[in-house]
């Protein structure tokens, strides 16, 4: 099954000693277990196994190529959200037919790419963009097979406003009050094969009531167009899994499979799905390298090499991210573990418990495999760092640490002057 456990004393990905890594590696970096990923995969398609049903795994949460190979063997497809992710999912193998495109501001270069290649569904979110998509699809001389987002203006439990989308308001989506004409506008436009319908509710979604709701409008709204003609082929869920991070429970798979394909049952057409945290969060783990330790007032800070440039999550949501030492010591701290960025908001914890550590310690902060590395910046010229792929007792470098060289590659070193 893989992940992270101790073993001699000190902490392993799978068979890889964590000190190995950083050693003939570096720190920071990203580490991955490929056995974590296959079995969430595994996990999931049985728990959808009441209905046909396909898995696209929602690429922004981690867009290494290394995880989406894993991935694909699974037999997992994907979900995308830009020409950027589009282009890496299908360096990365994944056939048109396997690619769900999403996302709230598509475009037009991004849709026309979406339409030559083919892809299974486009996502469209407002009318506007259902008129831009069937005169793109025209020029183009393609079909393109479109699903509808839909708001379905449901209320939403999660960790934080930011990550919930389903609400009356939000950006995301046609707000569900307009959807039956803008169903009845795709029917007529030329060149748009209206084929799903679609909802994401929101992310790290602890209770179910907001997909149960949801899809219970999706299936009324369905039945609605289904009357004025159109074959609805798909009912796309979105993403959203929970993973714990803390001390809460795992999600309870079989529930949330029942209220989903119980849903796509009804209607007698194909369940998609769009998680990417729940595959990818707790296969990956944070490799830093504690530099300092200093007291400030009457704070203690572990200063380490990774901070909010590698792991934007515990400064942008206040996200908890648990952190052990490698090779842990006797005795526990008090201490705000932060990075080298030159802002005060620069965390990875705040007033955090934890075993005591000594600069030259190695520290895993965990469950950092979701919106970690994606969300990283180049901020104070910090080069990205690099990713490792940990498979049973064999390990890669599957994307190489930036240099100082790729901080200044795209700059021009003495312009082009044009004139105006
Ligand atoms: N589908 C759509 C349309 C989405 O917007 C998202 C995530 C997903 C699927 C995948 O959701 P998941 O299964 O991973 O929850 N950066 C934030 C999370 C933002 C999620 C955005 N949308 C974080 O670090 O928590």
């Amino acid at each position: 099954m893989g992940g992270f456990s101790a073993r001699d004393g000190a902490l392993h990905c799978e068979g890889v000693p964590l000190e190995r890594i950083a050693h003939e590696a570096g720190t920071p970096a990203y580490v991955y277990s490929a056995g974590i990923i296959r079995d969430r995969y595994r996990k999931l398609d049985a728990a959808l196994a009441g209905a046909p049903h396909r898995i696209h795994y929602s690429l922004k949460a981690n867009a290494c190529r290394g995880i989406l190979g894993v991935l694909r063997e699974a037999g997992c497809a994907v979900d995308v959200v830009s020409g950027g992710e589009l282009y890496k999912a299908m360096q990365a193998g994944f056939k048109p037919e396997e690619i769900l495109f999403g996302g709230v501001g598509k475009a037009e270069r991004e849709l026309r790419e979406a339409i030559v290649a083919g892809v299974k569904l486009i996502n469209v979110e407002s009318e506007a963009e259902l008129r831009l998509l069937s005169r793109l699809a025209v020029e183009v001389g393609n079909v393109a097979n479109v699903g509808m987002r839909i708001n379905p203006e449901v209320s939403v439990q999660n960790a934080h406003h930011y990550i919930a989308t389903g609400e009356k308001g939000h950006k995301f989506g046609i707000p569900i009050d307009e959807a039956r004409g803008v169903g009845r506008l795709a029917l007529e436009l030329p060149n748009i094969s209206l084929q799903a319908l679609d909802m994401h509710v929101g992310s790290q979604l602890h209770t179910f009531e907001a997909y149960k709701a949801g899809t219970e409008r999706l299936v009324e709204l369905s039945r609605e167009l289904q009357k004025e003609g159109a074959q609805i082929r798909y009912l796309d869920a979105g993403g959203g899994l929970p993973v714990p991070y803390d001390s809460e429970e795992e999600p309870d798979l079989a529930a949330y499979g029942k209220i989903l394909t119980s849903a796509a049952h009804s209607l007698g057409v194909e369940l998609l799905v769009e998680p990417g945290r729940y595959f990818v969060a707790a296969a990956g783990a944070l490799l830093s390298r504690v530099l300092y330790r200093k007291q400030s007032g009457n704070k203690t800070y572990v200063i380490c090499d990774a901070g909010m440039t590698e792991l934007l999550r515990p400064s942008h949501y206040d996200a908890f991210h648990r952190i052990d030492a490698v090779r842990p010591r006797k005795g526990t701290i008090t201490a705000d573990v932060v990075g080298p960025v030159c802002e005060s908001g620069d965390f990875l914890a705040l007033d955090r418990e934890m075993g005591n550590v000594e600069p030259g310690d190695l520290l895993a902060v965990h469950t950092a495999g979701a919106y970690g590395y994606v969300m990283s910046s180049h901020y104070n010229a910090r080069p990205r760092v690099a990713e490792v792929l940990v498979d049973g007792s064999r390990w890669a470098v599957v994307t190489a640490r930036e240099t100082y060289e790729d901080l200044v590659r795209l700059e021009a070193t003495s312009p082009l002057w044009r004139d105006a």
